[in-house]
């Protein structure tokens, strides 16, 4: 997708963005920063995220790496308390780090389940818990507020082996609409992306070989395609509160 969005409309927000170290998290990072956001780049993998925050400031932007495993509570909290420190109170977030391990249930590919489950859910949990002061505190001075969570197409389609995985995407919607519930009437904008088929290095775990194959028969969306949405939902005027967003490549049939 070409770029639609233009000038610096993220000036003065600080964003924190999970799953940064690619795929669209990194995208979407190096993107609200060329907006004008100063960002917080989350993921385990300090090199890559290094290399991303090396090439926004190369840029003129600001960003930091935080070296961050969300499945840790208080490694959030601590990288919550750094980004406070160094780029202001947290007005942004995109808790958007995930994993994709399918099979089937009779294979009891227990350890799997945990990884999905642990990231996928109790990752944006913990985020949530870093930063949703922040973000009340930011919509009660009057500041656009904005958490964006990743969920898929997969929390309402019926696909074959992804029974944990949509499991814990469904969750991911579900929370998505009744945050709006509570953080809504706080000024809070609560929105969440449903994307189809992205190429990612998501499946290229060996579980997700599917997913590949797919990806290879149909021009499918690019992590910049979902970086753009997700900074359209954060540059509308405060008052409007653009919430599930299902994005599709527009030759994938499902
Ligand atoms: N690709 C698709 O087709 C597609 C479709 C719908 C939804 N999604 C969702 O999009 C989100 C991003 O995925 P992607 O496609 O961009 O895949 P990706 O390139 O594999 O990105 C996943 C990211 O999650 C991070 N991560 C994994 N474990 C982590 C942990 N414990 N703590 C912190 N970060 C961790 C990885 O970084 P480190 O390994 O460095 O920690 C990586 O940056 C996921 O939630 C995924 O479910 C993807």
């Amino acid at each position: 997708m070409s770029q639609v969005l233009t000038g610096t409309p993220l000036t003065g927000r600080v964003a924190v963005v999970t799953g940064a170290s690619s795929g669209i998290g990194e995208a979407t990072a190096e993107r609200l920063a060329q907006l004008g956001a100063k960002v917080a780049l989350l993921a385990r993998r300090n090199d890559r995220i290094t290399s991303t925050t090396d090439r926004i400031t190369a840029a003129g932007g600001t960003a930091i790496a935080v070296p961050t495993d969300v499945t840790d509570r208080n490694s959030l909290k601590a990288a919550a308390d750094r980004i406070t420190t160094e780029l202001g109170p947290v007005d942004l977030v995109f808790p958007n780090a995930g994993v994709q391990l399918i099979s089937e249930v009779v294979d009891l590919k227990v350890d799997d389940w945990d990884a999905q489950i642990d990231l996928n859910i109790k990752g944006v949990m913990n985020t949530i818990e870093a930063f949703v002061e922040s973000l009340v505190q930011a919509a009660a001075d009057g500041k656009p507020a904005d958490l964006i969570t990743t969920s898929s197409i997969a929390a309402t389609r019926v696909l074959e082996k992804f029974q944990v995985y949509s499991g814990t995407k469904a969750y991911i919607s579900q929370l998505t609409r009744l945050l709006r519930t509570e953080l809504g009437r706080k000024n809070v904008r609560v929105a969440t992306i449903e994307p189809g088929m992205v190429d990612t290095e998501l499946p290229d775990h060996d579980a997700s070989k599917l997913m590949a194959d797919l990806i290879d028969q149909i021009d499918v969306l690019q992590s910049e395609d979902v970086a753009e949405t997700v900074a359209f939902l954060t540059v509308v005027p405060k008052h409007v509160n653009l919430n599930e967003i299902t994005i599709l490549p527009t030759a994938q049939a499902i």
